[in-house]
């Protein structure tokens, strides 16, 4: 049967990078959870289908989170003064190794997918900890929100404290998180998570990308992040030609959908690479500037036609919100242009909208759009607080994307199905 429905308000929304369609009281027509069309007025065969009428309200897109790290929402905005690899060993491996016990675990994890139900996304690549146990319940949780996830147990076996240090085990554990994830849920799905190299032995690399062949699994990593780390995988790895071809060489760079976080430093080879293989750029402006890591050349990866999406990358970014990205995106990009030159232009707002939304929304297909057959993720915002009368459409997402919060989010759906925004847990 045909699941009919429509939404009905003022449609923003970006089918190309640079490219604003704003239509003022307009209807979004879905069916089975797949938009039709965008109409101005409701066609006679659909007058029958339920209608949602959000008045003055804007229906944006919904915003995919390439790249954030559940266990780390507890100590978010907590020691962010350290670069990467001191931040890892003082505040991320600790926390992360909590994750052992089950009942933290649950308490920590509930609060996590309980915020991201709340927030502006409706589809992430989330790092979990290397402990299956606890990796399923954060599954469990996500699944219940209604939103779309790759979960990634995180793999893991040198370079770490020996409770995070799976050892010989770490193959048989991936194994294991596959098969017990693998058709258990239509929107959680597993991801292969070596967490990055300087965390994973040559043999554990190996067999991870032996696996995303063999179950056709997704892969997500970082990505030459640091100066500091990208001379820690030169010594290694000296067999790779550079840190990208080190997880190429380990069939974990494209042979499936794959997504780096980070790419701060790449160079043109790696860039050359990563086009080649389509891999997903996870851009995390915040975090990059939190553990003083640089300013990824956003405009020169566009210029090449790299695929790029926006991320959070929890906690070394410690908001959670997409809107923010955006802004982080902005800000970055106008720093890395006032430092070294205006003919590296900075993103516009409306660009980093791109990205926060059908850029990194392809990593989950058609989404991120309101083109016809695009997944129905709708944000619906309720900006009259933030907007006076007489702004264009343009203008108000301008106002939302810099100074709107959770509490203007007025209702969320993803995929057609409404997400439920005010029950608590
Ligand atoms: N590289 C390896 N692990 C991590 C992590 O947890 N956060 C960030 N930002 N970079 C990493
Ligand atoms: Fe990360």
């Amino acid at each position: 049967m045909i699941e009919k429905h429509v939404l009905k308000g003022n449609i923003i929304y970006t089918p190309q990078i640079g490219e604003l369609i704003a239509l003022p009281d307009s209807f979004i027509l879905i069916e089975n959870g797949l938009v039709t069309k965008t109409s101005a007025t409701l066609p006679e065969e659909w007058s029958a289908a339920p209608i949602h009428d959000y008045g003055a309200s804007l229906l944006l897109p919904g915003l995919t989170d390439l790249h954030i790290h559940a266990p780390q929402y507890a100590f978010r905005g907590l020691g962010l003064d350290m670069e990467l690899l001191s931040w890892l060993d003082a505040y991320a491996f600790p926390e992360e190794a909590r994750y052992a016990d089950t009942g933290y675990a649950t308490f920590s994890y509930s609060q996590f997918a309980d915020s991201l139900r709340k927030s502006f996304t409706c589809r992430a690549n989330i790092f979990a900890t290397i402990h299956n146990n606890t990796a399923a319940k954060l599954a469990e949780l996500i699944a219940k929100t209604g939103l779309y996830a790759n979960i990634g147990k995180v793999s893991m076996d040198r370079n770490c404290p020996a409770e995070l240090n799976e050892g010989t085990a770490a193959l048989t554990a991936a194994a294991a998180w596959i098969l017990e994830m693998q058709g258990r849920y239509d929107r959680v799905k597993p991801i292969i998570t070596p967490r990055f190299i300087p965390s994973c032995s040559g043999p554990l690399l190996a067999a991870l990308g032996q696996m995303t062949a063999r179950y056709a699994l997704p892969v997500q990593s970082h990505l030459s992040e640091s100066l500091k780390e990208i001379s820690l995988v030169r010594r290694l790895e000296p067999q790779s030609r550079h840190y990208a071809d080190a997880y190429y060489r380990y069939g974990l760079l494209g042979g499936q959908p794959t997504v780096m976080a980070h790419c701060v430093h790449l160079s043109d080879q790696e860039k050359l690479l990563l086009k080649e293989h389509g891999v997903f750029i996870a851009h995390c402006p915040q975090s990059n500037s939190n553990l003083i890591s640089g300013a990824a050349p956003i405009r020169s990866f566009l210029r090449a036609e790299l695929k790029v999406g926006l991320a959070t990358d929890m906690a070394g970014g410690a908001h959670m919100s997409l809107l923010r990205a955006m802004q982080d995106a902005v800000t970055v990009s106008k720093l890395r242009a006032a430092l070294i030159g205006m003919d590296e232009e900075p993103l516009s707002l409306l660009e980093a909208f791109y990205l926060a939304s059908k850029g990194g929304g392809a990593f989950f297909g058609k989404v991120g759009s309101f083109e016809p057959g695009y997944e129905a993720d709708v944000l619906v915002i309720n900006d009259a607080e933030l907007s006076p009368l007489g702004l264009t459409l343009g203008q108000r997402l301008e106002r939302v994307i810099y100074l709107a919060d959770e509490r203007h989010l007025q209702a969320k759906y993803v995929a057609g199905k409404e997400v439920l925004l005010t029950k608590d847990n």
